[in-house]
């Protein structure tokens, strides 16, 4: 079941692969997570890049979020989800000059600046359009978050943001120019952080950096400390509660009474969502165990291709027996298009439905055309209700740019 709905009549009316979303748990995950922040004035913004379906991004505009976009396309979702342009944060390692125009052009709650070439191009933008940029620095702290060196971004060794020293010496710089307004720091130091530390050591790196700079009388309005929080995709794994994640942060950013940003996306999306997916094939391996192909792959969840990613499996409909060992595997022609390996399920046949857990984030948004595959559709399930949120491509979609 997702809420009122049983899985089986989604996939039966909508076909699959297909990625569910329960319109209560993003409600639900969105408020706790603003309510663990309740003592400190803070604004959460919803990270667009772990789900950007309209319609999930207006659930989380409906539960009191703000927005953190990554491009220009993300730029039109939020404003096409009823943010408006002093709700949105823009971050971005490579901003296209369209971009930043766009961005500049819109007055942007924040441009958050990775690089003293990016602070000057917005200078000039801004300049040039007889407006104040409002910009944010990027601090990269040199931070190791810990978790899977392809989501790592706070590493001195990573491209985001730039040294405090620099971020330092930049804003000094700039502070005095009248199209830019320098208005916060930020940082992010990765995602899926199952540890306080690395969240806390970003965080005050760059409430270092504002004390400093209140010292020299300049005063920023806030401090962004990014997203980042990570979720438990096995039950046995330990994480930090919204609370905790609070109690690191806090603190830290108290000391300088500015407000807080910040830009969760996973641990608010990647709960509420399932890949459901039907078996298209079963075979035996060399070593006795099975191999369960089913009808989503990489194309529709890259995270075990790409990171080794591990999201827990389930059968949906019960079947009696002994349970089998097997992999879980796409039908994308490349090794590396798992679901899952090592796993056990009760038996199964040819045509059964099975849940692929914690989708919510980073599993629709990731989606490709390799194999000439199209895209899956997307249904958001309310109480006993439901409706698809965004269509399956058809073949004719998938093509209509080929000429
Ligand atoms: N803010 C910035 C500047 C970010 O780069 C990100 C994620 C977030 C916020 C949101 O982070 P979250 O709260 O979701 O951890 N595709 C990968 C995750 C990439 C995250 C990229 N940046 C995955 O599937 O694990």
């Amino acid at each position: 079941m997702c809420e009122g709905v049983p899985l089986p009549a989604l996939a039966e009316v909508a076909g699959t692969p297909l990625h569910v979303y329960s319109r209560l748990e993003l409600r639900t995950r969105v408020s706790a997570l603003d309510t663990a922040f309740a003592a400190y004035p803070h604004d959460l913004h919803y990270a667009i890049k772990a789900n950007s379906t309209l319609a999930v991004v207006r659930e989380m505009r409906a539960g009191g979020a703000h927005a953190d976009v990554n491009s220009g396309g993300e730029i039109e979702v939020a404003l096409r989800a009823g943010f408006t342009p002093d709700q949105i944060v823009f971050t971005g390692v490579g901003k296209t000059h369209d971009e930043l125009v766009r961005a500049v052009t819109l007055g942007l709650k924040a441009i958050n600046a990775e690089s003293p070439g990016e602070m000057e191009r917005i200078d000039a933008i801004a300049r040039a359009h007889g407006t104040t940029a409002r910009v944010a620095v990027r601090v990269n702290p040199d931070v190791d978050a810990g978790s899977h060196p392809h989501i790592s971004t706070g590493h001195r060794a990573n491209k985001f943001g730039m040294t405090p020293t620099q971020a330092h010496a930049m804003v000094t710089s700039m502070a005095a120019r009248d199209h830019l307004k320098v208005v916060g720091l930020h940082v992010h130091v990765g995602s899926q952080i199952t540890d306080a530390e690395p969240l806390r050591r970003g965080a005050s790196a760059i409430a270092d950096l504002a004390i400093a700079l209140a010292a020299e009388g300049i005063r920023l309005e806030h401090l962004d400390v990014g997203g980042g929080l990570g979720i438990a995709y096995q039950a046995a794994q330990t994480v930090l509660s919204a609370d905790d994640y609070a109690a690191a942060v806090v603190p830290v950013v108290q000391a300088t009474g500015l407000r807080l940003v910040l830009e969760p996306g996973r641990w608010v999306t990647a709960p509420a969502g399932v890949l459901l997916t039907r078996i298209v094939d079963l075979k035996t391996q060399a070593d006795g165990r099975w191999f369960v192909i089913a009808d989503a792959g990489m194309t529709d969840l890259l995270r075990p291709a790409l990171y080794s990613a591990w999201h827990a499996i389930e059968a949906v409909e019960r079947r009696d027996g002994p349970p089998i060992a097997c992999d879980v595997e796409g039908p994308v022609c490349e090794t590396s298009d798992t679901l899952g390996k090592g796993r056990e399920l009760p038996p199964v046949l040819v045509g059964d439905l099975l849940a692929v857990r914690d989708t919510g984030a980073y599993g629709a948004v990731m989606a490709s055309n390799y194999n000439r595959r199209t895209v899956a559709a997307e249904v958001m399930v309310d109480g006993s209700d439901w409706r698809v949120v965004r269509k399956r491509q058809t073949v004719d979609d998938m093509l209509q740019w080929d000429m």
